[in-house]
């Protein structure tokens, strides 16, 4: 098992913008990147995270993606055909974005058993007052409190713990997340410092401390422009939504009551914060954002200007996942064929953790 060199072991929680993705002793970094899959991909994930992802395979580092299924199931706790196929859908949709399964590990949680081992072993390093104090779980408990409680699962309440097996235990040292995730990232580095002092270091074995990246866009509005993009709310444009669709969710944003030539704010305007997000001429934005101010700009050319930039963005994707629609046995081939890479790594990380907990007989 590879040694760490330091700076896997002593590191700030950001991975600095640049910062080589080589470690000391020459090997890559590891990204460790993961979704819940409980819908399709949407721009939002993209722009939170998965442009990232693509960024870094074109660097050719080492990467594993990860499907929690676990995590959706939790979410879902009634829904099993729908996280089966949702698993199906996140994959299928990578391929489409042009993630290349050559160079990464697409895996999937559940195919990888030793994770839950892992989950159960650093769940007695986690107080229940540390787990409580993070602020993206107790939202997220509260939302599902307030709509009844009913699908407020244990697993639910345990998916940072999860989350951080997932992450160490393939020996994940750079995961690229959204924003909301950082606090899970922060309850990782914890558990793997904790487990390195109080465990590793008896038989001089180290879980790596990872580092976050988080991406462009920490937290891409959903076209409502109220809450977070996301599927379940249906405020979301998928990743290869269809053009009429597209044109639909577009033209439906919200957006200011006002004529022509009335002046306008851009603070705070949804439709601003989308082309902020794609629109990919920097400088021209800035002069539309002056004259729309000054009142020149109608609702109806920025829709149109954010409408086409999302179709250049789109179109591609919507095409090349039309081609990996027809061969679902190829998608689950690649799911298969990570899956086991992955797991070869996570078997050898448990066992150490196990060692050096001094556990079995
Ligand atoms: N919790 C993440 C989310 O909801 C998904 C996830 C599960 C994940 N395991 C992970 C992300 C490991 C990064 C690393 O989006």
């Amino acid at each position: 098992m590879r040694q760490l060199p330091p700076e896997l072991l002593e590191n700030d929680i950001d991975f600095p913008e640049g910062a080589p993705l080589q470690a000391s002793d020459g090997e890559s970094r590891r990204i460790l990147a993961g979704v819940r899959p409980s819908g399709r991909q949407h721009i939002g994930h993209y722009k939170g995270s998965l442009g990232s992802w693509k960024n870094f395979q074109k660097e050719g580092v080492h990467s594993d993606f990860l499907i929690a299924d676990i995590h959706a199931l939790a979410d879902h706790p009634d829904r099993p055909d729908f996280v089966r196929q949702n698993v199906l859908e996140v994959a299928t949709d990578w391929l489409a974005l042009g993630l290349d399964p050559q160079k990464a590990n697409f895996f999937v949680q559940t195919g990888v058993p030793e994770l839950e081992s892992l989950t159960a072993l650093f769940a007695t390093m986690v107080t229940v007052a540390r787990h409580e104090r993070n602020p993206t779980l107790k939202r997220e408990m509260e939302v599902l409190r307030s709509a009844g409680g009913r699908d407020l699962t244990v697993a639910f309440y345990t998916y940072p713990v999860s989350q951080a097996a997932d992450i160490l235990g393939p020996l994940g040292d750079l995961v690229p997340v959204g924003q909301d995730q950082r606090p899970m990232l922060e309850l990782t580095r914890e558990i793997a410092r904790s487990f390195n002092l109080q465990y590793g270091n008896r038989i001089g074995f180290q879980l790596p401390v990872p580092q976050v990246r988080v991406g462009e866009v920490g937290r891409l509005v959903g076209t409502d422009g109220k809450e977070k993009m996301s599927k379940s709310v249906g405020n979301d444009i998928g990743l290869a939504e269809s053009a009429r669709t597209l044109r639909q969710k577009v033209n439906g944003m919200a957006s200011p009551n006002k004529g022509k030539s009335d002046p306008g704010t851009v603070e705070g305007h949804v439709v601003f914060q989308y082309l902020d997000a794609f629109f990919p001429d920097k400088a021209g934005l800035q002069m539309l954002k002056q004259e729309y101010e000054r009142g020149g700009v109608g609702e109806g050319t920025l829709k149109q200007m954010l409408l086409a930039c999302l179709e250049d963005f789109i179109a591609p994707i919507r095409e090349s996942r039309a081609e990996w629609e027809k061969r679902p046995n190829d998608v689950k081939d690649i799911l298969r064929q990570g899956t086991t890479n992955v797991r070869a790594r996570v078997q050898e990380t448990h066992e150490k953790v196990r060692e050096a907990m001094q556990l079995g007989i």
